[in-house]
């Protein structure tokens, strides 16, 4: 039934009511990958080409956008709010949020993505799904696996500062994290092949000092941290040095999208509190440990996981309400009504 001509606009028009009628089951509207098919066809390789052509001046970018996917999707569910620029006494920005300020990157190229867009399908592929689609390319492009994004989110007209505030932390103990993931319906294997993402990717200074300096108060390093690399660490961040200075997050491959990340936890080289945790928290002993022993040693059964942790939170209150979202013309700021 859904086999009438993309190219003839009548029947392109027809395709919208067809390809919203696949994505409707029972009275719940869900996500699903062929939705922009007759819309706005070309959205995938649109996408690609806008973050090829940022990737060769920015070669840290893939994992920049797509942490921002994560930041969007944990707070009010994967809706864009992260984008919206602020609006003094109307959009608190969750961008001024602690995780956020001076923190998550990759803004410019989320609006170049949105123009390219706008220009060739005016009005129809919403901001929130321009992170998801990005996500998934910068994951592929970076050697890491493919998986069919689902798509057909709104835009919010509201952003939620507090709750971005509350975004999983770095000195959070795996207890925390867990009950943070579970709140948004994530569960320990979700929480451990997601966190997989920092096989890409930079991270300041001021993240680790607390580990090689002064762990829980004790003014002594943590225990767990392997000591070559607290050496290593030590003198890339010194007691009083610069808090803003990068590190890569997994320093044997930093921009490969590998299984990495676990072999470096599996030798105490894990560089936040939050990804040490995983594998060497008492409270991970028989739980998310054996996961983290599981995706060290097979790259196939991580790049699987993570490919259906990242579509499990890519539904995380997914926003099909016409009536509360909307496609945002421009990611930054809710449409004029
Ligand atoms: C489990 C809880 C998590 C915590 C506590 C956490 C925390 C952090 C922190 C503190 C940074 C460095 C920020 C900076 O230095 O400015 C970072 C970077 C990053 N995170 Fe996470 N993260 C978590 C989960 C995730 C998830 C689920 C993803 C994606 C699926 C992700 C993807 C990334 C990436 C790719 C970077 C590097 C970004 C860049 O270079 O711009 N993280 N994360
Ligand atoms: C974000 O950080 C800057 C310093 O770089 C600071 O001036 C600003 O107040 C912070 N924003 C919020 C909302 O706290
Ligand atoms: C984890 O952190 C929370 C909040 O700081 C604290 O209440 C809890 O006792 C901690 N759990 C463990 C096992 O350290
Ligand atoms: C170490 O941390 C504790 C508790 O957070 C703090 O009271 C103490 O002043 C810190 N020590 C140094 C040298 O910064
Ligand atoms: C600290 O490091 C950041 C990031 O590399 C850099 O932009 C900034 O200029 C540095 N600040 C100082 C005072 O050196």
């Amino acid at each position: 039934m859904a086999s009438s001509s993309p190219r003839a606009s009548a029947a392109a028009v027809a395709g919208v009511l067809v390809v919203a009628a696949l994505c409707l089951h029972g009275a719940v509207a869900q996500l699903c990958e062929d939705y922009y098919d007759c819309t706005c066809p070309d959205a995938y390789n649109i996408v690609k080409r806008v973050l090829i052509d940022a990737h060769k001046s920015d070669i840290r970018i893939y994992a920049s956008l797509t942490r921002l996917h994560f930041h969007d999707c944990f707070v009010q569910g994967c809706d864009g709010s992260l984008l919206l620029d602020g609006v003094p006494g109307v959009i608190n920005s969750e961008k001024g949020a602690p995780p956020n300020n001076n923190s998550a990157r990759g803004f410019p190229v989320v609006d170049a993505v949105k123009t390219a867009l706008e220009q060739a399908c005016p009005g129809v592929v919403s901001c929130a799904d321009i992170l998801a689609l990005a996500a998934e390319i910068s994951v592929e492009l970076s050697g890491g696996p493919r998986w069919g994004v689902l798509l057909g989110r709104l835009d919010s007209k509201t952003a939620d500062f507090n709750g971005a505030s509350n975004l999983p932390s770095p000195f959070d103990n795996l207890t925390v994290l867990e009950g943070k993931f579970k709140a948004v319906g994530l569960n320990n294997v979700d929480l451990v092949a997601l966190s997989g993402a920092h096989t890409f990717g930079r991270v300041q200074c001021q993240f680790v000092t607390g580990r090689l300096y002064n762990f829980s108060g004790t003014n002594r390093p943590d225990p767990t941290l392997d000591s070559a690399y607290r050496a290593f660490l030590s003198q890339r961040c010194p007691i009083n040095g610069n808090g803003s200075a990068l590190n890569d997050l997994d320093p044997t491959t930093p921009n490969t999208f590998d299984k990495n990340y676990y072999t470096n936890l599996e030798a105490n080289r894990g560089f936040l509190n939050s990804d040490q945790e995983l594998k060497s928290s008492p409270q991970a002993q028989g739980v998310t440990a054996p996961i983290v022993d599981r995706f060290a040693s097979s790259q196939d059964a991580f790049f699987s996981n993570f490919a259906q942790s990242m579509i499990n939170m890519g539904n995380i209150k997914p926003l099909t309400d016409p009536s509360k979202g909307q496609i945002r013309t421009n990611c930054r700021k809710v449409n004029a009504s």
